[in-house]
């Protein structure tokens, strides 16, 4: 699988950036969620219908892309470079959408630490986890080898599995009743990691749910790793430099951040490391013709 790449033009840059200058944040958030709000003025523009039929055809491809050259600001170009997907916003909280994240040497938080990620979907807990992620970045690791993140597509996986013939791990993903609790949240589901061609995934939500209701087969781990495996196979690293995004699906792939690092400029609470804006789409995006 080979990520497709769009570099977003001057001119479509230069749409958002007028855009996100002459409106604050939070009002464009609020906009965007009343559903009897009309399209903005640049959605007109020719420049931008051309972005968005690359980024249609990119994700009808490949259910996930890398843009590169967004503009970086508070927030507000990452929310209109995400409305080239159309769908619903996923608010969190009462009328926020775009989530700031700076990686922390400090914290054990799974969105937060510089420790290495795992393959997973975003919300994997959520009664309907939102259907696409949107991840920003804005300032990336200070090592320009660290912080790399990777997309597995599902079916890609799937096959890899397949090939080397490990029929247990893919029985656990498709056949196997399994809990997944999310501690933080609260929040557990119950059900098939791969169902309908989609696939809700954390390694975390999977522990915790065996340590709370031991109720996940022993080989748990051994799953666990085979997935790993296989979904490193099968990506490929993808370093993004500040205004660099990628867009995917939260159904159809896995994504994934490998391990960051933090360079203190005053040891122990000023440090620079990677930051990202994150967003939700609840639905898959619908282009119309
Ligand atoms: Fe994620």
């Amino acid at each position: 699988m080979n990520t497709i790449e769009i570099t977003m033009s001057p001119a479509v840059s230069h749409l958002l950036e007028v855009t996100a200058k002459t409106h604050r944040i939070d009002s464009l958030e609020q906009y965007f969620l009343d559903p009897a709000s009309s399209q903005l003025d640049f959605t007109f523009e020719p420049e931008w219908h051309d972005f968005v039929d690359q980024v249609s055809n990119a994700w009808k491809t490949n259910h996930h892309m890398v843009v590169r050259n967004m503009p970086t600001d508070n927030g507000a170009s990452t929310l209109l470079a995400a409305l080239s997907l159309p769908a619903r916003f996923k608010p969190y909280r009462d009328q926020k959408i775009v989530k700031h994240f700076k990686m922390s040497p400090w914290t054990e938080e799974l969105s937060q630490t510089i420790k290495e990620g795992h393959f997973h979907t975003d919300l994997n807990t959520a009664p309907i986890p939102p259907a696409a992620t949107v991840i920003h970045c804005i300032k990336s690791d200070p090592d320009p080898k660290m912080g790399v993140s990777r997309v597995a597509l599902l079916s890609d996986l799937i096959n890899h599995l397949e090939k080397v013939g490990a029929t247990e791990t893919l029985t656990f993903l498709t056949e196997t009743q399994v809990d997944m609790v999310d501690e933080r949240k609260q929040s557990a589901w119950s059900g098939l990691i791969v169902e309908s061609d989609a696939i809700r995934f954390h390694p975390e939500t999977l522990r915790a749910a065996a340590r709370r209701l031991n109720s996940l087969p022993e080989d748990l781990e051994a799953y666990l790793a085979q997935i790993h495996e296989s979904a490193l196979a099968v990506s490929e690293p993808i370093h993004l430099a500040p205004g660099d995004a990628i867009f995917v699906s939260n159904k159809r792939a896995l994504h994934y951040r490998g391990a960051c690092t933090a360079q203190f400029t005053m040891f122990p609470h000023e440090f620079q490391t990677r930051e990202i804006y994150v967003l939700h789409l609840q639905e898959e995006p619908q282009w119309s013709v």
